[in-house]
């Protein structure tokens, strides 16, 4: 079952934006065009900067554009374990900045008119047993201690029974790809200039900045901000991240929800948010989430996310579903300020998720740093916490086992005549292990298997169509092309007898049409 395109790219059309053709000078290069990205390129732009943003695909094409737009400023790993990474006074100190983010949002779209159907909502995060309200209760007095404003309620205006929940007042709803259109025509009004279809193969620093490369130019930069979740290239805090895979079903309901931001208490946790714009009552329902790389049958995960709906909407139709990618610190706190080994060179990452105030918050810092106004934090990038220390090993084994032993074990047991159209897998073709993706026109494409960031062997994912590393989190297209960093460059492609045309097997596509709930079975 073939992923739908994310609800925010209907009837939405980004004006195209050009290609970096010509080599430039700039005060600051922004590698990326999702939130953190814009926001940076437009608070940047506004202090006078000279500012280029460059974007590999189109604005809005990662991770921003296919989130499910809960704009909260809830801590994602919450209030307790805030408590217990920052202490009170910094941790007070970040629940006020991603609340100061969120305001900033707010802001923009309400002085600058942005047409993104923002909303200020309650946000209620709920358990449906007592064992989970008990722990909201230790949250909110966690909030408490870090002055947020919070209260426990009995009755959560969800159609189906909970237990309890923490009601957030003033968080929000929107429409992501619309806010990022006018985040770039703001930008662009500013003097930001914005190119798109610039994918950057490589970047060096000397004592005068940094140098970055596209296909056809050069940028000359004072400072460079990777807004592109991990950072591209190699970076130690990529030893501190697990990318995560994230699901989202789109249904359509015969009453609306109540327009507010809820998610439970279960591990992962499941999130809920209305869309209240169209004539048809529709609601996200998300979660499901796993390591990238590390779920053979994806189709599972929507059907647990399906039954999860089901039992609780039983009479919503599903009309879409989508993946979405972040990435999950070790200590659960963002990686935000100068990477690590350089000097002109900042990153911003690990936002969990909760991307859309957290990216935000990254830019309002990162360009308050390049004013010079940078302090210390537990969110800096260089940091090496106690508390970090086990799961820092524990990915760095994780990654180790992945790069080894997938080495070790055997092919996905397809032979490259049984690949149907569609549908990759990693086939063994005169004597060499192969990414092999059969196109659906019947074609053979034969790559390297080895993510060209650090070696690992990249998996097939069946729903998104992508080849997945399990190490890093970066992503391919079917024909090997970069779709997320780290990785800078494309699978290498390899000669094979068998890479030529091909039909005869059906293709796994199918037509993309409304479906009932209990047909979302894999
Ligand atoms: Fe690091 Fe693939 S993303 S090895």
């Amino acid at each position: 079952m073939m992923e739908h395109n994310p609800i925010w790219r209907e009837g939405v059309r980004l004006a195209k934006l050009p290609r970096l053709e010509d080599s430039i000078d700039v005060d600051v290069c922004v590698v990326g065009g999702g939130i953190t990205g814009l926001t940076a390129a437009l608070l940047a732009a506004s202090d006078g900067r000279r500012v280029v943003l460059l974007e590999a695909d189109g604005l809005g094409s990662g991770t921003t554009g296919a989130t499910s737009a809960h704009v909260s400023a809830v801590p994602d790993i919450g209030y307790r374990a805030v408590l217990r990474q920052c202490g009170p006074e910094a941790g007070s100190e970040y629940v006020a900045r991603c609340a100061s983010a969120l305001e900033l949002m707010d802001s923009l779209v309400r002085a600058e008119r942005i047409s993104c159907s923002w909303d200020r909502v309650a946000a209620y995060w709920y358990s449906e047993d007592a064992h989970g309200v008990g722990r909201l209760k230790d949250e909110a007095s966690a909030a408490d201690r870090l002055g947020q404003e919070c209260r426990m309620v009995r009755e959560v205006p969800l159609p189906w029974p909970t237990a309890g929940g923490l009601a957030i007042p003033r968080q929000a709803i929107f429409h992501p790809l619309r806010y990022l259109q006018g985040l770039a025509r703001i930008a662009r009004a500013r003097g930001a200039q914005i190119f798109e279809a610039s994918p950057v193969l490589s970047w060096d620093e000397d004592d005068r900045g940094v140098v970055v490369r596209t296909a056809c130019a050069e940028v000359r930069a004072a400072e460079l901000i990777l807004a592109t979740h991990t950072p591209l290239g190699v970076n130690l805090v990529q030893a501190e991240l697990a990318a995560v895979h994230s699901y989202i079903l789109t249904l359509a309901l015969p009453k609306p929800l109540p327009a507010a931001l809820f998610w439970d208490t279960d591990e992962p946790y499941h999130y809920v948010r209305p869309l209240l714009d169209g004539a048809q009552p529709l609601a996200l329902v998300g979660g499901a989430d796993h390591k990238t790389g590390c779920e053979t049958d994806p189709q599972s995960r929507y059907a647990a996310l399906s039954e999860f709906a089901r039992r609780r909407l039983p009479e919503a139709t599903i009309t879409g579903w989508w993946s979405a990618q972040f990435y999950e610190p070790a200590d659960g706190m963002p990686y935000i300020g100068r990477s690590p080994l350089t000097e002109h060179v900042y990153i911003a990452t690990g936002f969990a998720g909760v991307g859309l105030v957290q990216g935000t918050m990254a830019a309002m810092d990162l360009v308050a740093q390049l004013r010079g106004e940078g302090r210390d934090t537990p969110w800096r990038p260089s940091r090496v916490t106690l508390a970090a220390a086990p799961r820092v090993i524990s990915e760095g084994v994780a990654v180790a086992m992945h790069w080894l032993g997938d080495r070790l074990s055997a092919t996905d047991g397809t032979s490259a005549e049984a690949l149907p159209a569609g549908q990759g897998r990693i086939l063994r073709l005169d004597g060499q292990r192969c990414a092999g993706y059969r196109d659906d026109d019947g074609r053979l494409h034969v790559l390297s298997p080895a993510c060209t960031h650090l070696g690992c062997l990249v998996r097939w994912n069946g729903s998104a169509r992508t080849w997945d590393c399990p190490c890093h989190g970066s992503r391919y297209a079917p024909t090997g092309e970069v779709l997320e960093g780290p990785a800078l460059s494309a699978l290498a492609r390899r000669e094979s007898s068998q890479a030529e045309p091909y039909s005869g097997m059906p293709s796994a596509t199918p037509a993309p049409d409304a479906q009932r709930l209990d047909t979302v079975k894999g």
